[in-house]
């Protein structure tokens, strides 16, 4: 069993939590917030206020229990910290995930129940796949994005780095999500999204409002 840090306390974390709860290769063992958890599931858990602290355990590994009530950079950043700190970021699967694709090699991967990686689907380091969620084959979805609960991505299409895809929405074949750009929960997006925008609707247009924001300097 892996002893294993959670990074965060709120309701992604809770829901990181409960994955590595059930994993038979993985153990939770501590989480760092700066304020601590009122949620029972957590008092089992070692508290941290900080990484240094939660580092003199000796522990080595982690998971980002951070969702996206940050931006999408700012919780890649958080895992990149923590990488730097000398951790290694674990990837979390649940038991009920359909997972076709090849996925092993990946860090801080993140894929809840229900969901479905097809083969040849292509993801990269620090994915959130949200329960429920389809990702059809030879997509590609890049380094810290996040795919809401529901939401399907159909053949070919193109997920940017920290771009984030609302809960239940469509992203037809072949669309390009652009790099940092937010896609409203329940929109169907027909053609390509600019970085750093914000789409909303069916057929899904682009709206005033910054997007999850995402630079380059990882
Ligand atoms: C798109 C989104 C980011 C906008 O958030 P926001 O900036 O706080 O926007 P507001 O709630 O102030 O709404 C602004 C307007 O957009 C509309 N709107 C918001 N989300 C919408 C959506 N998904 N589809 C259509 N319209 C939407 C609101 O009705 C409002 O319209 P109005 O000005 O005519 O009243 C957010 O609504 C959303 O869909 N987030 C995705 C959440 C999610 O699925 N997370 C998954 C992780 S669990």
């Amino acid at each position: 069993m892996l002893d294993f840090l959670i990074l965060g306390s709120g309701g992604h974390a809770l829901s990181v939590l409960n994955l590595g709860r059930l994993s038979d290769s993985l153990n939770p063992k501590g989480y760092v917030s700066p304020k601590r958890s009122q949620d029972t599931a957590f008092e089992s858990l070692a508290y941290f206020s900080n990484l240094d602290d939660a580092l003199s355990t000796g522990v080595k590994h982690f998971a980002n229990g951070v969702g996206v009530s940050v931006s999408l950079d700012r919780r890649l950043n958080i895992s990149t910290e923590a990488e730097l700190a000398g951790l290694t970021e674990v990837s979390v699967f649940a038991r009920t995930a359909d997972v076709s694709s090849e996925v092993g090699h990946l860090r801080g991967l993140q894929v809840f129940q229900q969901s479905v990686l097809q083969i040849n689907a292509k993801l990269e380091h620090h994915v959130v796949i949200g329960s429920g969620a389809i990702v059809e084959h030879d997509v590609l979805v890049q380094e810290g994005a996040f795919i809401g609960p529901g939401s399907i991505l159909l053949g070919s299409a193109s997920i940017g780095r920290c771009a984030l895809v609302g809960a239940g929405a469509v992203v037809l074949p072949g669309v390009r999500v652009g790099d940092g750009a937010v896609i409203g929960a329940g929109s169907v997006v027909t053609r390509d999204a600019k970085p750093n925008s914000r789409y909303l609707g069916s057929p899904a247009r682009e709206v005033i409002g910054t997007g999850g924001g995402c630079s380059t300097n990882h």
